[in-house]
C-alpha cells in the first residue's frame, strides 16, 4: 500500500533513537503494540500527559495505562503483591493490565492517574515498544491512539487517520495481532476483571487458584473509563441479529454466509480470536464506505467472545 502519510515511519534504528529523544523532550507519538495503537508519552511529564489528554480530547477523569518494560522499573511507583507476581510470571509481556496501589512517592503525574490513588500499569508484548522503553528510564503513559470514545487504531495507518496533521510521528510496527485493548484487572483487594480482553477469567482463574469477579454493573465505577459509549463508529448498530438485508452492512462470522458487497465476515473459521483481530478494521471500514446502519450476528459469549461482546454493546450504545 502507498504511504500517503508523512508522518508513518518504518522501523529502524534511526527510528528508534529519533522517538526516544522526542520522548525524552515530552514529546508524544504513536506507538504499535500487540492489542491496538497507542499515543504515548513520558508518564513522569506533565507536558507529555497534558499533550496526550488534548490530541484524543480525553475528559481528565478517565486515567491512562502506564507501560513498563520490566517488573523491575515499577518498584518506586506501585505496591506490589502475590496476585500481580503470580500473572507477572505467567502473562508477561501480554495483553493485562494490572490495577494497583500507587506509592505516595512516585512520579507518575497526577494527572496521568486521574488523581486516583492507583496506577493501571501493563508490559506490552511488541518488539517496536519493547525496544523504546529499553532505551528510557521512564514509563510511557499509553492510551489507545484514537479520539475519545471512538474506535481503536490496530495499523499506523489508522492513527494516521484519527489525528490527522496533528500527530508528526508514528511508528509503523505492522497490523496489531490480537486487535482488542488488553484485559485490565484491579488487584487492589479482591482479583476483579473491570475490562474483558483476550486474557479471560479462566485463565486468570487457573493461575490465581481463586474465584474471579467479572465486570458487573456496579463495579463501572472502579474503572472511569469504561464508558457506556465507547469504541464507537459513530453510525447505528443492531445486535444478535439473525437475518440480514442487501442495504445495509452486515456483520458475521462462519462459512454459511456467501461473500456479497455489504456482508463483512470476521472469521469465516468461526474463529473467536480471528474475529477480535478484525473488530476495529472491520467497523473502520464500514465507517469509511459510508453505511447508515450496522447489522451484527450474534456472538458467542466464550473466551474472547466475552471481550468482542463487551466493545459491540458499547459501540452500539
Ligand atoms: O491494550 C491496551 O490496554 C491499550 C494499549 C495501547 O496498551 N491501551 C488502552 O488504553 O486501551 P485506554 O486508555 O484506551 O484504556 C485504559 C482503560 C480505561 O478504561 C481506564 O479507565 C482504565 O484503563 N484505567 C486506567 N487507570 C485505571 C485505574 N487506576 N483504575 C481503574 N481503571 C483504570
Ligand atoms: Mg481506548
Amino acid at each position: 500500500m502507498k504511504n500517503i502519510y508523512l508522518n508513518i515511519f518504518p522501523f529502524n534504528k534511526k527510528v528508534l533513537n529519533r522517538s526516544v529523544s522526542h520522548l525524552k523532550k515530552g514529546k508524544v507519538l504513536g506507538l504499535p503494540t500487540e492489542t491496538v495503537y497507542g499515543l504515548a508519552g513520558n508518564a513522569y511529564s506533565k507536558k507529555a500527559i497534558n499533550k496526550i489528554f488534548t490530541l484524543k480530547k480525553r475528559p481528565k477523569f478517565n486515567p491512562l495505562i502506564v507501560h513498563y518494560s520490566n517488573y523491575k522499573d515499577i518498584i518506586h511507583d506501585v505496591d506490589i503483591n502475590d496476585n500481580f507476581l503470580k500473572l507477572y510470571k505467567k502473562l508477561c509481556p501480554g495483553p493485562i493490565t494490572f490495577i494497583l496501589k500507587k506509592k505516595i512517592n512516585s512520579k507518575i503525574k497526577k494527572t496521568a492517574t486521574a488523581n486516583l490513588n492507583t496506577v493501571a500499569i501493563r508490559f506490552p508484548n511488541h518488539h517496536v515498544i519493547k525496544k523504546i522503553l529499553k532505551e528510557i528510564n521512564f514509563p510511557l503513559a499509553m492510551p489507545s491512539a484514537n479520539l475519545s470514545s471512538g474506535l481503536s487504531p490496530v495499523t499506523a495507518g489508522n492513527v494516521a487517520e484519527e489525528f490527522k496533521k496533528k500527530l508528526d510521528f508514528i511508528i509503523d510496527g505492522g497490523r496489531s495481532k490480537i486487535g482488542i485493548e488488553s484485559t485490565v484487572i484491579d488487584l487492589t483487594s479482591e482479583p476483579k476483571i473491570l475490562r474483558p480482553g483476550s486474557i479471560g477469567p479462566h485463565v486468570i482463574k487457573k493461575i490465581l487458584k481463586r474465584r474471579i469477579e467479572s465486570p458487573k454493573k456496579k463495579l463501572r465505577h472502579k474503572s472511569p473509563g469504561m464508558l457506556k459509549k465507547h469504541y464507537s463508529p459513530g453510525i447505528p448498530m443492531i445486535l444478535n441479529q439473525t437475518k440480514f438485508n442487501t442495504k445495509h452492512a452486515a456483520i458475521v462470522i462462519g462459512k454459511k454466509f456467501k461473500n456479497s458487497e455489504n456482508y463483512f465476515n470476521l472469521s469465516k473459521d468461526s474463529n473467536l480470536k480471528e474475529a477480535a483481530s478484525n473488530l476495529y478494521s472491520t467497523l473502520r471500514k464500514i465507517k469509511n464506505l459510508k453505511y447508515k446502519k450496522i447489522y451484527v450476528i450474534k456472538i458467542p459469549k466464550k473466551g474472547i467472545g466475552i471481550a468482542i461482546n463487551d466493545r459491540l454493546k458499547r459501540a452500539s450504545y
